[in-house]
């Protein structure tokens, strides 16, 4: 087993094996994404662009009461956005609307800064901290969820 490590700043470093494990999970990801596409009869649905590069995402959603039973994405992006929206769609059913995007916060602080934790329930997503090195890839993981946002409005 690979163990990751905190520095004396408090920050993650990830060691070469585990970047590189990180790295495949996200492709495989990319290559085949977890509920894909789109629903028949959603009870909710919305659409993004990403303003950096025009790139679309489109979620659907049925629910059952208030918990989301079923979750496609339809992507026309990037590998980075395929892959997060899969990896996205896998951690929330069962969920409602308002308990993901109580974990919003945690997910973008954990892609934007070193020393912050993604939120235990999102640790699944842990592949894609590695955008903290590519700035301008961060518009493309948070893509799913400001499609979650949409939905809400
Ligand atoms: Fe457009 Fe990633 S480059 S979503």
């Amino acid at each position: 087993m690979v163990e990751r490590a905190i520095d004396k700043k408090g920050v993650l470093r990830v060691p070469r094996p585990l970047q590189q494990l990180y790295k495949d999970i996200l492709m495989d990801h990319a290559r085949r994404p977890r509920n894909a596409g789109s629903l028949e009869r959603p009870d909710l649905q919305a659409s993004v662009v990403n303003p950096l590069c025009g790139d679309e995402l489109s979620v659907y959603v049925t629910l059952k009461g208030e918990k989301i039973q079923e979750v496609r994405f339809r992507v026309r992006g990037c590998a980075i956005a395929t892959a997060s929206a899969s990896m996205l769609s896998e951690q929330i059913k069962g969920l409602t609307l308002a308990e993901v995007l109580g974990m919003e916060r945690g997910f973008q602080e954990a892609i934007a800064k070193r020393e912050a934790a993604l939120p235990e329930e999102l640790e699944p997503l842990e592949p894609l901290l590695s955008v903290r090195d590519y700035p301008h890839r961060q518009s493309c993981a948070r893509l799913p969820w400001d499609a979650l946002r949409a939905l809400e409005k």
